[in-house]
Order: structure tokens, then sequence, then C-alpha cells
């Protein structure tokens, strides 16, 4: 039904070569880069700005899916999108009110906007943004850290959110799902309704890389 995409987060990758760590994604077949950008305010660390989107751009043609977990996201997406990013996700919970204004503000400046929602806020709280967005995430770990496990609960938020858009027209929408993904569960991840998985762990730490990325798509 829906196209599967493997979305490999930097996050755990090597900061003094992300470069060529972006190429090594691309030569190992990731369909997009997960770019987790922290600001040290919404979540505790700090990871990289749009210096390091600009920078890792000329090594890819993939897309370069920008996870903004930063507050007041508004101040950052023309940053981004001079800075080469594709798409730019902001967080329900950074945005107070102002999600739909700043998606709109992402799509004016011809970059595809996703709306992102914790585990501990409702799935109900990104439907609105369901008729502006190009993408949903749904996150499966507390956001902030890589390697952590994946939270079951956000299985029936998939689920729930995959219907939502179905019962909306919007049944086509990218859903993309955040945080302990393995080759364990993403089946049920998958089956639950979503189709972009981003994996920073599974994919960083295998032992052969474009192995793990085709069983992670389920080929
Ligand atoms: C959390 C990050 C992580 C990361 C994926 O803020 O968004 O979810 O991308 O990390 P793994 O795949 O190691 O859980
Ligand atoms: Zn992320």
């Amino acid at each position: 039904m829906y196209q599967v995409k493997i979305a490999p987060s930097i996050l755990a990758g090597d900061y003094a070569k992300m470069g060529d760590t972006v190429r090594l994604l691309g030569e190992n077949g990731a369909d997009m880069v997960h770019c987790d950008v922290m600001d040290g305010n919404f979540v505790p660390p700090i990871t990289f700005g749009a210096q390091m989107v600009k920078s890792i751009r000329p090594y890819t043609n993939l897309s370069l899916d920008c996870h903004l977990m930063v507050a007041n996201p508004e101040k950052q997406i023309e940053l981004f999108a001079a800075a080469g990013a594709d798409v730019i996700s902001v967080h329900v919970e950074a945005c107070s009110g102002a999600l739909l204004k700043t998606m709109k503000r992402i799509r004016e400046l011809g970059v595809k906007a996703a709306a992102v929602v914790n585990p501990a806020t409702a799935i109900e709280e990104i439907f609105p943004a369901v008729e502006f967005a190009d993408m949903l995430l749904v996150m499966s770990v507390v956001p902030g850290w890589g390697g952590q496990k994946f939270i079951p609960e956000s299985l029936k938020k998939i689920e729930t959110l995959r219907e939502f858009c179905l019962k909306n027209g919007k049944g086509e929408l990218d859903i993309e799902v955040d945080g302990g993904i393995n080759e364990g569960n993403v089946k049920s991840v998958i089956s639950a309704g979503a189709n972009v998985i981003v994996a920073g762990s599974a994919v960083f730490r295998s032992e052969n890389m474009a192995e793990t990325i085709a069983r992670l798509r389920g080929v």
C-alpha cells in the first residue's frame, strides 16, 4: 500500500566526518537522511544546527529530513530551508499554538512540512496538522537520545493516526516513526500504518549497513 522508506538518523553518526557518513548512507540504500537537531533547551542534548545541514548537502541527493527538537522552531525554518533541508519537522509541543502557521511557512519556503508528536502527547494533538502536512512523525521514544527502547504504546497511536488520515482523504500521507526501531519490531511498526522508518543505532551499529537497511525495508 505504501512505499516503505528508511531514514537512518545521523544522530548515531561520526560528527567528525559527517559528509562521508551521509554519502555512505546513500551508497548503502537509505531513502532519506534523518537529521536530529537538538538545541539543549527543548531537549537536554545539543547536536547541530542548519550549518551542519549546509555542510552535508553536497554529499547526497537523498532527502534531508530535519527533525527540529528545538524551542521556537519558527525561528529556525528559514535557516534550514536555506541550508538545503527537504523536510522540516516541528514538534506540536514546541509550537505553542502556532503549529499550522509554522507548517504553512515551511511550505511557502518550498520545503516539505511535518508535525511531530511526543510519546506523552495525545495523537489527537496532531490531527489539525494533517491538512497542511507532507508527513507526520510519531516519536516512539522520548526525544533527546538514540539507543533507547521502543515504546510499544506508539503502535496504537500510529494506527489511530493512519485511520484518521484515511478517513480524511489523506490516506497517502507519509507517517514516520522515530526511536528504538530495529529488525525485531519494524514489521509491527509498518503494519500499524507507518511507512517512513527512522533508525539510528540499528543502522550504525550494524556489521552490514546495506543488509540492515534492506531488512528494515522488508525486502
Ligand atoms: C531521539 C532521536 C532518536 C534517533 C533514533 O530524539 O530522534 O529517536 O533519531 O535513534 P535510535 O534508532 O538509536 O533509537
Ligand atoms: Zn529524530
